[in-house]
């Protein structure tokens, strides 16, 4: 399992609690990859590796099961190369991934940026949405009553919002949950995928 970028550490120590085994944590900055070494020190079920998301050729194809990405592919969108890096980046996700592999990206990206970008890469996603408003938003809408309101989304089938969607907080994240179902080849022939998805979750 592979996380972009540290800052999330509460969520990589609650995974663990729940019993996840080997998660790996990748960012750019070797500043943020030491600091977080040093606070989670006492987990062996967390590594951590300076590297550049455009190139993991450090791993295997199929290496992981599930891949959860916050910011990054919108750090890369923001970067010199952009577009290209994003891309670059998508391709390495796809590649690692094991067939019936989940990408879990959670963006600012809505459907018409960031499902064109998905679908430039040569493997085939399946895709469910779901919308996030900010913490704010949240607990103004619930009148101060905890309420967590993540919404799930049907796209259109040409992978858009539907025209009528109206985004209640324009902060709202997107979160795609994209299932790797097939991989196209060179030769533009498939490769089928697994019906074992999930398995190790
Ligand atoms: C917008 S921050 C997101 C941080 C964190 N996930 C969060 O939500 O607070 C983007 C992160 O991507 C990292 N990053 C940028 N380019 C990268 C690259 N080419 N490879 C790996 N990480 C990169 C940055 O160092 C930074 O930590």
């Amino acid at each position: 399992m592979l996380f972009y970028s540290l800052f999330w550490a509460v969520l990589s120590e609650d995974m663990v609690k729940d019993g996840y085994q080997n998660i790996v944590n990748i960012d750019i900055s070797s500043v943020v990859i030491e600091q977080m070494k040093e606070k989670h020190m006492d987990f062996p079920q967390l590594t951590y590796m300076q590297l550049d998301v455009r190139d993991m050729s450090f791993f295997g194809d199929g290496s992981f099961d599930c891949i959860i990405d916050k910011g990054t592919l919108d750090a890369m969108m923001c970067g010199d190369d952009a577009p290209h890096g994003a891309y670059k980046m998508l391709a390495e996700v796809a590649r690692l991934m094991r067939p019936g592999g989940i990408y879990m990206l959670i963006t600012y990206g809505a459907p018409k940026e960031r499902l064109t970008l998905l679908n430039q890469v040569r493997c085939r996603w399946e895709v469910e949405l779901y919308i996030m408003p900010t913490p704010e938003y949240q607990l103004k809408w619930s009148n101060g009553a905890a309420h967590a309101m993540m919404e799930k989304v049907a796209l259109t089938v040409d992978g858009q919002l539907p025209p009528d969607y109206v985004l209640k907080d324009p902060e709202s994240h997107f979160i795609y949950v994209c299932y790797k179902s097939d991989i196209v080849t060179e030769d533009n022939s498939m490769v089928a995928g697994q019906d074992d998805a999930m398995t190790s979750f």
